[in-house]
């Protein structure tokens, strides 16, 4: 990246990201999950780090945000609230514990590593053991003054008990809300025609900032306290030691902490605590690893924004209990069965969830999973959340196991076990979820790529038997779609366009969209650069098959059973036809193939791109990009907060590479 666009797409971040502090802090309504937010300010902390030139004292790189609002007087804490710098990498946590240690000239360190609660950040000041006051974060230096509002939580002390309190001191800690309280208050909310609230902890952030009282006696608050901010005299020498002063007072407190030593005390520690925090009263979003003595703590002292003798490393997985309901069962393109849980519901990584794979017949025996049981879902990133398991202990007495269909829920057609699948199917070609899973499937982005033609335009056009083969789409006529749902001329005539644009796309798209078993997006790659045509891929044989690097035996059967299937070849032929015209890859120069033959892995975030932009470079190179890590893999591309596939990497001894390595290569 050259300079001027550093300096775009540091002026464009820091735009963004000022944008979400508003919406998190002020509106307590916020857009993207943490996880999207970290990445972004990372990225913002990265450029501006490589390009000192363009730093900015109000970059919001350099703040915590800013809670105040109207209506509040403000207060100037005695000693400032930072923030805290944080990770979702392991090889990040360890490089922080090396970095300390290091500094302190220590090995072993001790640490004290707590829960990190995702609340809203509070500072109360007792004086001579009395409560004065409660002021939230603010801007770090002065917040709100929003005692009277925290006058409501009833287990936050107004008084510390005991003799040996300090003159002045400001306890800080989190409010937060209990989700039976949240989900009392939307049903409620609910009953009254209201919009529910997001989630526990944007409600209680707007709770704490209400003016009007009486609303704010009805919704029920909670506090946990476990930081010290000014004290006067010191009275402890830990953190630790802090913790039981805390109890000793008579605050509440986390639910357990852990006092250990040096990086491998401290992850143990981390997966313990993930192990048992759905447990806890209070949300969870990771840990906070703290170096237990104060006097270290002052000797490493702090930034700007957050102190160096602390680190939050957050979950990116979020796990929750809800109750299933329901369980649907989805047909999909192939005829595969799919149960679908339907889940009261349940906030997961910031966003409501209602729905989750159950996978497959086979996982639903095995985890015994019925309708009315208590469960534990898991949402980790981009990924579609799933049942992980079923708290049999809270199941109810009269539950009965759940019996597979043994019809399509679809067209009736018996569903058959296939031999080697897991999956049941429903083997009508003509069922109508196949018809509409496979056009779904040829227009989505990984495939043909054809923009406005969804899932609820594939509906209607199905419903409305307008089409039912892939040829059918390029016989749509824009008088066809003007009457559809929430069709104007407009959307027509963009759809008639991007439809007639995909004729000419890239072979292999067409070769993924066909949907030939087996075929995913990079064995269409591979037997597109081998093939260059659907012409030849039709003539070819086994033996000419199964040669090609990364098409097994199966691959190659399917392959040949697909075209030997005369409806299949009918819709070929009338998409030629209908003046399909696939672009062909272009044959690389010995030169340009620098990546030939070479196999890829790519996993976590990389710094400067997304994942599809390194994978589309690698292919440019002739390289090809594979999903898991084996022997056959050459290089694995790994970014911040690689897990399982780097370990596995490191296991069988593949080379390990970064984005700068990779780019280096070209
Ligand atoms: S210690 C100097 N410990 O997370 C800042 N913070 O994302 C020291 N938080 O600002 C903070 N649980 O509001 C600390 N066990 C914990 C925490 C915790 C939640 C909040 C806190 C902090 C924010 C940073």
């Amino acid at each position: 990246m050259n300079a001027k666009e550093a300096k775009e797409r540091i002026d464009a971040l820091r735009e963004e990201i000022k944008r979400h502090d508003e919406l998190y802090h002020r509106q307590a309504s916020p857009e993207i999950s943490d996880f999207d937010y970290d990445r972004l300010k990372r990225e913002l902390a990265d450029l501006e780090e490589a390009h000192p030139e363009i730093a900015s004292e109000d970059s919001p790189s350099m703040s915590v945000g800013d809670d105040r609002a109207s209506g509040f007087k403000s207060y100037t804490h005695r000693l400032p609230m930072q923030s805290l710098d944080n990770t979702y990498s392991k090889d990040e946590f360890f490089a922080f514990v090396e970095r300390v240690e290091k500094a302190l000239e220590i090995q072993e360190l001790p640490f004290v590593v707590e829960p990190k609660i995702d609340g809203v950040a509070v500072s109360v000041t007792y004086d001579n053991g009395k409560l004065t006051r409660a002021v939230t974060r603010g801007n770090g230096i002065e917040g709100d003054d929003i005692t009277k509002n925290a006058l409501f939580i009833e287990e936050l002390p107004r008084e510390l008990k005991g003799k040996d309190v300090p003159r002045t001191i400001e306890i800080r800690g989190e409010i937060f809300m209990k989700n039976e309280e949240f989900d009392r208050i939307n049903a409620e909310r609910r009953e009254a025609e209201l919009e529910p609230f997001m989630n526990p902890r944007n409600l209680a952030a707007g709770t704490v900032k209400m003016l009007d009282r009486k609303e704010v006696a009805k919704r029920k608050l909670n506090v946990v306290l476990y930081g010290l901010g000014y004290c006067e005299p010191r009275v402890v020498d830990s953190q630790s030691e802090y913790q039981d002063r805390l109890k000793r007072w008579g605050v509440p407190l986390v639910e357990k902490y852990w006092k250990v030593r040096g990086a491998d005390g401290a992850w143990n520690a981390i997966e313990a605590l993930d192990e048992m925090r759905e447990r806890f009263a209070y949300p969870t979003d990771g840990a906070v690893i703290k170096i237990d003595a104060l006097d270290y703590q002052s000797e490493l002292g702090a930034t700007s924004k957050a102190p160096r003798w602390a680190i939050a490393y957050k979950f990116a997985a979020e796990q929750a209990e809800t109750i299933l309901e329901g369980i649907t069962i989805q047909v999909g393109r192939t005829g595969a069965l799919t149960p679908v849980a339907e889940l009261k519901p349940v906030i997961l990584a910031g966003t409501t969830v209602s729905r989750a794979t159950l996978h497959n017949q086979e996982e639903m025996a095995r985890k015994d999973v019925r309708i009315g049981d208590s469960v534990i879902v898991e949402k980790a990133g981009e990924i579609i959340p799933a049942v992980i398991r079923v708290l049999i202990e809270k199941r109810p007495a009269d539950s009965a196991p759940f019996t597979f269909p043994v019809k399509c829920p679809e067209c009736e057609t018996p569903v058959i076990k296939v031999d080697g699948e897991v999956a049941l199917r429903c083997l009508n070609a003509n069922c109508p979820a196949q018809v509409r899973g496979r056009l779904e499937h040829f227009a989505s982005r990984q495939c043909m790529d054809i923009e406005g033609l969804g899932i609820a335009v594939v509906q209607q056009l199905v419903d409305r038997g307008l089409v039912s083969t892939i040829a059918d789409i390029y016989q749509l006529k824009f008088e066809d779609l003007t009457d559809l749902e929430k069709f104007a001329e407009k959307s027509a005539r963009n759809l008639v366009e991007a439809i007639e644009r995909s004729k000419t796309k890239e072979l292999w798209r067409l070769l993924h969209g066909l949907g030939i078993p087996q075929v995913g997006a990079s064995a269409a790659k591979d037997l597109a650069n081998a093939f260059r045509s659907i012409a030849a891929l039709r003539g070819a044989d086994l033996d000419t098959l199964v040669a090609l690097d990364g098409v097994g035996e199966k691959t190659a059967l399917g392959i040949i059973a697909f075209f030997e299937n005369e409806a299949n070849t009918a819709v070929i032929d009338q998409l030629f036809d209908l003046g399909m015209n696939p672009l062909a890859p272009e044959k690389l120069d010995e030169g340009e193939a620098l990546l030939a033959g070479k196999i890829f892995v790519i996993t976590g975030t990389l710094p400067n791109m997304k994942r599809d932009e390194a994978k589309a470079i690698i292919e440019s190179k002739g390289g090809k990009v594979s999903g898991s890590v084996s022997k056959k893999t050459d290089f694995l591309l790994a970014g911040e907060s690689a897990g399982s596939k780097l370990a596995k990497a490191e296991k069988l001894g593949v080379e390990v590479i970064g984005e700068k390595e990779l780019l280096g290569m070209l």
